[in-house]
């Protein structure tokens, strides 16, 4: 053979190799294969791209929509309403992946029943410097100080504003507002952006538990709760839109007893009535990490070792307001069964993150499938006939 043969021939084996390479993995993810996004994907991906690169890259892959369909079709098992929305399924995408508002449609395309986006800040912020997101995967958890690295209110309005406009989007978006660091007036911070969002936010999330604004957790004390609800309140009634948005109180878990009862006790208060509530957000505690790297890094830590704690709190919140304020889960959950227990304990919808970090959005489907079948096995028609079952025994 040739020199020119064998060249010939080892770029024909290089190029075969590599189209090989690209039809298989677009077969994959057009199927959504879970254990090639399990097994190949993710690892790769993981091993190349540190976490914040890595974020960033999969908000831009959705923000162009660059991934197929979800060919699971919500069942209406699944459908329930809250609040005063009706939402296709129970699974959103919870706060801090789509911070700015750039990836809606991709989101809701991969099956999420809702996006909530944020935390937002009035005004544009930096956040802390990186390295700022850490991954523990031995604990299938993360830990993040990205401290509202936000694109600012006027930004973020622009892009959802667009997109409300466009008719491309008609589903449930949840705006997660944070406030700005060096705000001397955070109540302030809050009432402007429901001001600002008010006309297309489905509902929106006070961020009050985020622990990596200094201060930013004090404002979840009794003191500061009843001058800040109240006031949210207020802004958001005075709003002159057709559908008034609920408001939706995002909490710690690292709340002890006594400020749980306290927390629940101020929301019985006519003025401090707040519609519902997410628990929760990451924690500070550090138990039982089996991860060498990384586990005294500062910040948030989410994923597995949050979930037992965030649907104990669940349960506890459920049981304290008497079942009568809506909650919204997060916390740890990796499968329709971390999701049933969320449910059971009081959620009426859950959101996941770290799960959908390690797992890509095959992880949404099967949450969906599994939660699909062990309703049908436990004999219920909705999913909204078990909520808050396991905080009623
Ligand atoms: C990298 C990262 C960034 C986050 N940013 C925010 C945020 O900006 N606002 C917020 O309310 N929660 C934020 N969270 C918390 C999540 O919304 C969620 O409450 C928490 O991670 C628990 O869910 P998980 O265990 O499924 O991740 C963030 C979480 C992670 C992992």
């Amino acid at each position: 053979m040739s020199r020119q043969q064998l060249v010939h021939k080892v770029k024909t084996i290089i190029s075969m190799t590599l189209g090989g390479g690209v039809v298989f993995t677009a077969l994959n993810i057009y199927k959504g294969s879970e254990k090639f996004y399990d097994d190949v994907l993710i690892p790769l991906t993981h091993s190349i791209l540190g976490p914040e690169k890595a974020h960033e890259a999969v908000v831009f892959i959705n923000k162009y929509r660059l991934l197929p369909r979800s060919h699971y079709k919500d069942p209406e098992i699944l459908n329930s309403k809250f609040l005063n929305l009706q939402v296709p399924n129970p699974v959103g995408i919870a706060a801090g992946f789509d911070k700015h508002g750039e990836s809606v449609l991709g989101l809701t395309d991969i099956g999420f029943g809702f996006v909530e986006i944020g935390s937002i800040t009035p005004k544009p912020q930096e956040g802390n410097p990186k390295p700022r997101v850490f991954r523990l995967p031995e604990d299938s958890a993360v830990i993040n100080r990205y401290g509202f690295n936000s694109d600012g209110h006027d930004k973020v309005l622009e892009r959802i504003e667009k997109l409300r406009n466009s008719d491309k989007f008609d589903g449930i978006l949840g705006i997660n507002l944070g406030k700005n660091k060096e705000s001397d007036n955070p109540i302030d911070d809050y009432i402007q952006g429901i001001q600002k969002f008010g006309k297309y936010a489905s509902y929106f999330v006070i961020n009050v538990s985020s622990p990596n604004t200094p201060g930013l957790r004090t404002l979840q004390n009794e003191e500061n709760l009843k001058v800040l609800l109240p006031a949210v309140i207020s802004a958001r009634n005075q709003l002159d839109v057709e559908n008034k948005p609920p408001i939706l109180l995002k909490l710690a878990p690292d709340l002890s007893q006594e400020e749980r009862k306290s927390v629940a006790s101020i929301l019985k208060k006519r003025d401090c009535r707040i519609d519902g509530l997410i628990i929760s957000n990451t924690t500070i505690a550090r138990n039982d990490l089996k991860s060498i790297h990384y586990k005294n890094e500062t910040g948030g830590l989410s994923g597995r070792p949050l979930k037992e704690k965030s649907t104990q709190m669940i349960k506890e919140m459920y049981q304290l307001t008497n079942g009568q304020i809506p909650i919204i889960g997060a916390g740890g959950i990796f499968t329709g069964h971390d999701a049933y227990e969320k449910i059971r304990a009081g959620a009426s919808l859950i959101q996941i993150y770290t799960s959908f970090i390690y797992h890509g959005p095959p992880r949404i489907t099967r949450i969906k499938e599994e939660l699909q079948q062990l309703l049908e096995f436990d004999g219920f028609e909705n999913i909204s006939q078990v909520v808050g079952i396991d905080a009623k025994k």
